[in-house]
Parts: C-alpha cells; sequence; structure tokens
C-alpha cells in the first residue's frame, strides 16, 4: 500500500495551489487531507505564491493574536490580486468557522470553508466567479475524513500525524475550539490502525494520534458493543502495529485520563512516555471558572499516578495567565503548581478573550494587560527554570532517539527525541535520519540536551 504523496509538477498545465497552516497539529494535519483532496481533483501543490492560481490558508481562531497575523496574510494576498488576475484566494480552518461571511467583506476572500468542509472544496472552487465568492462553513456530526488519505507535507518522512477524533465536547469557558471545530466524534479505529501500518510499510517509524481530548476517544461500533474501542484500546491497536513504530498522542485532559491508559502506556515499550496535559491554573477559583471539571488536588494526583506507574515520563503542560478575576494569589497557585510538578515543557499564553465563548459573555476581562505580561513572563521564566532542572536530570544517561533531520546549527550533527519527547543532538557519526540510535547525554540547555551516540 502506497502512502499518498506531493505529486511532481511535471505538467505545466495543472493548476497549482498554495497553502499555509496556522494553529494546532490537527490543523497541519487538516492541511494534509486539504492537499489529498486538491490533488484529486487535478492540482498540484507549490512552495512559491506568486505562481499559485489558488492560495489558501488553514486559521487559527485560539487567541486574538493568532487572527491578526491572518489579517495581515489577507493584505499580502490583496497585492496577489492586483498584480494577478483570476487568483483564487481561499481562507479555511477555524477562523474561517468563526467569521464566515465577514471574511468576504474584505473583497479580497472568493472562497470560506470551515474544518468539515473540506470535501466540498473543488465544487465550491469549480463555482467561484467574479463577485461570486463561495462559503460552506456547515459543522458535522459525522465527518471524520476516515477514508482520505492525507499527502504527508512534513518531508522528514518518519514521524506523521493521525487524527482520531475531531471537535471537542469541553465547553472550557475560554477556549473558541468547540464553536469552531463542532461536536466531538471519533474516527473508526480500523482505519486509524491501516493508515499506520501503510505509514509504516512506508518508512514512518513514529506517529501522533491527535484529538483535543484523547481520553474521551471512543468509537461505537455499529454490529456489536463487545467491539466498542476506548483510547487505551486504540493506543494498543496502534502500539501492535509494529515494536519499531512509536505511538505518540496528544492531548490529553486532567478530568479524563484513565488509569487504563498509563497501564497500556506502561506496557508497550513502543508508545513513547511522555503526556502533555495542560494544566491551565493551579488555583481551584480559576479551574472551576474555567470549566475545567477537576481541581488541584485532582491534577497532582493524576501526575503522581502517572509518577507512580511510569517514572521517568515526561510530563508537558499548557498555562494560561491573567483569566477573568485572576488574584495575586491565583497566579502564585499556579507558580507552585508548576513547581510541585516540575514540568519538563509548557506552553504559556496570556488569556485572551474570544467573542462568543462563556467567559465572553459572562466574565468581565479584568486583568489589566501590563499585570498579564509580567504574570506570563514570571510564568516563563519559571518554567525555564523547571526546564532545565528537568534535562540537567538526564546528563549521564542513556536514551533512544529517533533521528528525524540534520541540526539547524551544524551540519555535521543530527537530532530528535527521546520517548519523553526531549530533543537531542548529537554528532552524525555516519547515522541517519529514520534510525533508532541510542546516545548518551553529556550536557544540556534548557532546550536541548547535547548527547553523543554509544
Ligand atoms: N484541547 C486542548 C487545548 C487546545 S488549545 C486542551 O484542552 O488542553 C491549546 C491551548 O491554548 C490551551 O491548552 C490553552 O492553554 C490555550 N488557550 C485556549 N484558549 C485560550 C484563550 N482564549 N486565551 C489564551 N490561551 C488560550
Ligand atoms: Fe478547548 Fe477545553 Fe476543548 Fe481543549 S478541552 S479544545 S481547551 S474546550
Ligand atoms: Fe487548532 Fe487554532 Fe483551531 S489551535 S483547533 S487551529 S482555533
Amino acid at each position: 500500500m502506497m502512502v499518498k504523496s506531493i505529486k511532481p509538477i511535471k505538467d505545466e498545465t495543472r493548476p497549482k495551489v498554495y497553502i499555509e497552516t496556522y494553529g494546532c497539529q490537527m490543523n497541519v494535519n487538516d492541511s494534509e487531507v486539504i492537499l489529498s483532496i486538491l490533488q484529486d481533483a487535478g492540482y498540484v501543490l507549490t512552495e512559491k505564491m506568486d505562481e499559485a492560481s489558488l492560495i489558501l490558508a488553514n486559521t487559527c481562531s485560539i487567541r486574538d493574536n493568532a487572527e491578526q497575523r491572518i489579517w495581515g496574510r489577507i493584505e499580502q494576498f490583496r497585492l496577489q490580486k492586483r498584480r494577478r488576475e483570476g487568483v483564487i484566494i481561499g481562507i479555511v480552518g477555524c477562523m474561517a468557522e468563526r467569521l464566515k461571511e465577514k471574511l468576504l467583506d474584505t473583497h479580497v476572500v472568493d472562497l470560506v470553508a470551515g474544518p468539515d468542509s473540506y470535501r466540498s472544496l473543488p465544487g465550491l472552487i469549480s463555482r467561484i466567479a467574479p463577485d461570486s465568492p463561495q462559503i460552506d462553513v456547515l459543522l458535522s456530526h459525522e465527518e471524520t475524513y476516515a477514508d482520505i488519505s492525507p499527502v504527508r507535507m512534513d518531508r522528514n518522512g518518519v514521524s506523521a500525524f493521525i487524527s482520531i477524533m475531531r471537535g471537542c465536547n469541553n465547553v472550557c469557558s475560554y477556549c473558541v475550539v468547540p464553536y469552531t471545530r463542532g461536536a466531538e466524534r471519533s474516527r473508526d479505529p480500523y482505519t486509524i490502525v491501516r493508515e499506520a501500518e501503510e505509514l509504516f510499510a512506508n518508512g514512518y517509524r513514529e506517529v501522533c494520534l491527535l484529538g483535543q481530548n484523547v481520553d474521551s476517544y471512543y468509537w461505537k461500533d455499529p454490529a456489536t458493543a463487545d467491539r466498542n474501542v476506548n483510547f487505551a484500546g486504540l493506543l494498543e491497536m496502534v502500539a501492535k502495529v509494529s515494536p519499531e513504530m512509536r505511538v505518540r498522542f496528544s492531548t490529553s485532559h486532567p478530568k479524563d485520563i484513565s488509569d487504563e491508559v498509563i497501564y497500556t502506556m506502561a506496557v508497550y515499550d513502543n508508545i513513547c512516555k511522555h503526556i502533555h496535559l495542560p494544566v491551565q491554573s493551579g488555583s481551584n477559583a480559576m479551574l472551576e471558572k474555567m470549566r475545567r471539571k477537576y481541581t488541584r488536588e485532582w491534577y497532582l494526583e493524576r501526575v503522581s499516578k502517572i509518577r507512580s506507574v511510569i517514572p521517568d515520563c515526561g510530563i508537558t503542560t499548557d498555562v494560561i495567565a491573567g483569566f477573568c478575576g485572576e488574584t495575586e494569589q491565583d497566579h502564585r497557585d499556579t507558580l507552585s503548581l508548576m513547581e510541585e510538578v516540575c514540568f519538563d515543557g509548557a506552553f504559556m499564553f496570556q488569556y485572551s478573550e474570544r467573542p462568543g465563548t462563556l467567559a465572553a459573555r459572562k466574565y468581565p476581562d479584568d486583568v489589566p494587560d501590563e499585570v498579564k505580561t509580567a504574570r506570563l513572563n514570571e510564568i516563563i521564566a519559571l518554567q525555564n527554570r523547571m526546564s532545565l532542572k528537568s534535562n540537567e536530570k538526564e546528563i549521564g544517561k542513556r536514551l533512544t532517539v529517533l533521528i528525524e533531520g540534520v541540526s539547524k546549527r551544524n551540519s555535521g550533527e543530527l537530532f530528535g527525541r527521546a520517548g519523553n519527547n526531549k530533543v537531542c543532538v548529537f554528532p552524525a557519526c555516519g547515522h541517519h535520519v529514520g534510525e533508532y540510535v541510542t546516545v548518551e547525554v553529556t550536557s544540556c540547555t534548557s532546550a536541548t540536551l547535547i548527547s553523543k551516540t554509544v
């Protein structure tokens, strides 16, 4: 079986598409689905916006600055449109879903398609005419693109994303995702395993299973309930594809991550020992307002459970600074939780109010910007210290690394990740991309483990 690859631009008569991707890993994978659909409709991919007849931006709405960046890109696209008659500009993804017709007011955008409308792209494109832009932002309860083979754009040929579900049924009060991506639905596990098998047969050595809350993955078998599959079951099915194929996943929700998932991780050597477990805040008052449905104590218990079953499991997180009504004490609670857990890494953000969310309707965004920034900086500084501390613990250890590429700083060095998701850099010594190597960590920074092969 073949993994669909990027079609070479042989035939100059074929229309060319240029795709820019913003936002999370799911959007990266969605762009691969979009390319698959467009290649079947005759398009070829180009990396040069100047030669594309179709320019797409797959967009993100998670924070206001993500959207502001896209508005800036739309102005760039306006220039393309002035210079080249007939070029089509499409906005797809979360911002398309959120803003809908409003994007047409720019008089730049010809095409607006939401995350569940990608199958209709060829049809929409064919109907575009001057003064007749096309829009499809219907959300679906069924669409998982299960039968579409994504065209891998990563080019390292080693590690690939597989979306196992779409949408989200949690209503975290700050979050726009349930509105932009609709209700949660799980994908048929047999199509997931088939995709993993095809990737393995084509040289891939790592898959990352993606969902907004992978722990609530649940497939109801249409024939018999005996064959229903939960996330632990799915992990096991994918881990069995080959012991040489690593399995990662993201994102775990602290309220839903089960002991069964943790034990399954422990049983299979090829399930990477890393959990991305966004905490958002260390204050119970904030967690309640955020509607995360767990407490600080619950979160800390999950972390101890993980560490008791998998002692060297990497744990990373997301943190929001300056949510509505956050006091200095709430902020201190976040810092103390971070210190207590000593996360191996974190994505850290200032709260950004999103129109239409529960928080936007119910709670004033009342932490002044300069306070948000100061708190965020404090959180970042603490995490840098924690990351360094966590990396220093690796010095002298031997780790198995899957080689992902050549170091950007030094062409004689390679890089890859250990199972715990830490990036290792080491002299090439005849090794190549896609191989597993054992390295010994000799020193570190807060971001990288400097190592040598052994
Ligand atoms: N489904 C994942 C998160 C997806 S969004 C989960 O539940 O953990 C990725 C991260 O963006 C979130 O974890 C959160 O930290 C951040 N985020 C989401 N909405 C935000 C907002 N309105 N302002 C600031 N950060 C936000
Ligand atoms: Fe957003 Fe919460 Fe869903 Fe994550 S779980 S996507 S933060 S609503
Ligand atoms: Fe992802 Fe951004 Fe949408 S984070 S789900 S692309 S709003």
